[in-house]
């Protein structure tokens, strides 16, 4: 038997509907229509579903705007509103069922669901509107949504490191380069490297919503509209600053999805390298962090196990992020313009990054807020790694020494240390001499944890003297994110 999606005389109102469904809103030219497996295939409702208030505030919006025109009579126009209220609150309470095999996207289920409410004066809300530009409204209206929360969860997870950092200003801990002990530094200079990172995401978020903040609505399909629109009356009414001053450009641009997936990648990295970092020093063998019972796991198997769970996935998220960059990266690669269907694959990746990073962000704040450090522990490791060897070296330049002679001089009584199983600090004063006679007394107050750390006195050192400085810029660049945090 023929396949009856494919037969049949179309109805009085155009193609046929297939049985017990509605016919589709372009029904006036069709023949036929697809089957249900190709309609749910076409479908982008089961992820545009969340951008209903965004969908229902941009009619609004756009219905006041053709009556304020002369476009649509006020009677239709209150009509349209309070009918898109109504189907606000039956989404809202979980009412209206959705079904991606009746409607296509979010805007054609609000829309069919208005006309059914309030008649034909629902069918006079697309009038001067198409897809096309509701779509990036909607999805524009969504990134600044999300960008806003982002920087929230960005600006919480800041505040925690830099008041875990004001507390720890005397935490001295081994820095590493190679993942090898290299020179002490103070947990609050470490602490704040993170600070900064964060910071910079921040600053990338609020690009990446500023790139989001124009309104295409009013571009129509791709041409403009033969009806004479206030572009200006719906962008302020929806909170845009400005009006996207090319209609082709306005449909077609992803730029600001892409943005804000960017900015959430960026963050997914520098949380997975916090991540990694806690992982690694909550294992035995550094011990430098015990992770609060309530952001750890045990094991089914091994009763004395406390595993860093949240951060390893944290760590593992950071995968899907860049993935989610890659996948739009490369759909918006060779479009043509103006608007493809391809176009539809932006929300899958845009509301995945942003809703995986503001989870990440939110449960490393949560773990960097709970966590305890083991000051001593760290200290013990800074003393162990014969980390005052480029300090002692100093010593001895101090003393008029070339450094390559102090160099080697110094490697000789490392040498020693390792062979013997002790720290600099632990060789007599003779023994020091045997390699140079400028030694003196004073060289175990100069090898000392405090004094090689606050030696580092640089601008942007580890010293105390600039980690106050560095600390104070920090405050201050908070503050000003909170100055400058669009409300919502
Ligand atoms: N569901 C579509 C999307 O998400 C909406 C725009 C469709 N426009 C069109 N002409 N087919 O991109």
């Amino acid at each position: 038997m023929a396949d009856p999606h494919t037969q049949g005389a179309p109805g009085a109102d155009g193609a046929e509907a297939r049985d017990g469904q509605a016919a589709p809103l372009w029904g006036g030219r069709f023949r036929a229509t697809p089957s249900a497996d190709l309609t749910r295939f076409g479908a982008s409702l089961p992820v545009d579903r969340r951008l209903w208030e965004e969908d229902i505030a941009g009619s609004k919006a756009h219905a006041r705007m053709l009556g304020a025109q002369g476009i649509l009579s006020e009677a239709d126009v209150a009509a349209i509103v309070s009918g898109l209220d109504a189907v606000a609150d039956e989404i809202r309470e979980g009412r209206l069922a959705f079904d991606e095999t009746v409607d296509e996207d979010i805007h054609m289920a609000v829309e069919r669901r208005l006309t059914e409410l309030v008649g034909s004066a629902g069918g006079r809300l697309h009038t001067a509107r198409s897809r096309n530009d509701q779509v990036a409204l909607d999805s524009r209206l969504a990134a600044k949504r999300l960008a806003s929360g982002l920087m929230a969860a960005c600006e919480r997870l800041e505040a925690a490191l830099l008041a875990r950092a004001e507390a720890e200003r005397e935490t001295i801990l081994p820095g590493y380069t190679h993942l090898q002990p290299a020179q002490p530094v103070r947990l609050a200079h470490h602490l704040l490297a993170y600070f900064w990172m964060l910071s910079r995401d921040w600053a990338r978020l609020f690009a990446a919503r500023r790139a989001a903040d124009a309104s295409p609505l009013g571009s129509a399909a791709l041409a403009g509209t033969t009806y004479p629109l206030d572009r200006g009356a719906t962008a302020s009414e929806l909170g845009f600053s400005s009006v996207i001053p090319n209609s082709l450009d306005a449909v077609s641009d992803r730029d600001f999805a892409l943005d804000l997936i960017y900015a959430s990648a960026m963050a997914m990295l520098h949380l997975s390298r916090l991540c990694e970092e806690l992982v690694l020093w909550s294992s035995a063998e550094f011990g430098f962090v015990t992770m609060d019972d309530a952001h750890s796991t045990g094991s089914s198997i091994m009763p004395q196990k406390k595993n860093p769970d949240f951060a390893e996935l944290v760590r593992g998220k950071t995968g899907r992020v860049y993935g989610d960059l890659m996948a739009l990266l490369t759909t918006m690669k060779g479009l043509p313009l103006a608007y493809d269907k391809d176009l539809q694959e932006d929300k899958e990746p845009l509301f995945d990054a942003a809703d995986t990073a503001r989870q990440c962000l939110e449960v490393v704040a949560g773990m960097v807020e709970t966590l305890a450090f083991n000051r001593a522990r760290m200290r013990e490791a800074a003393g162990e790694g014969l980390m005052a060897a480029t300090d002692m070296a100093d010593y001895l330049v101090s003393k008029g020494l070339p450094f390559r002679e102090a160099h080697g001089a110094v490697g000789r009584l490392v040498a020693r240390c390792v062979a013997e199983g002790k720290g600099l600090e632990d060789l007599a004063l003779d023994e020091m001499r045997a390699e140079s006679p400028l030694f003196d007394e004073d060289v175990y107050g100069w090898i000392e944890l405090e004094a090689v750390v606050d030696r580092r006195a640089t601008e942007g050192g580890t010293g105390a003297a600039p980690l106050a400085v560095q600390l104070a810029l920090a405050e201050d660049e908070l503050a000003r994110q909170r100055a400058e945090a669009p409300a919502a």
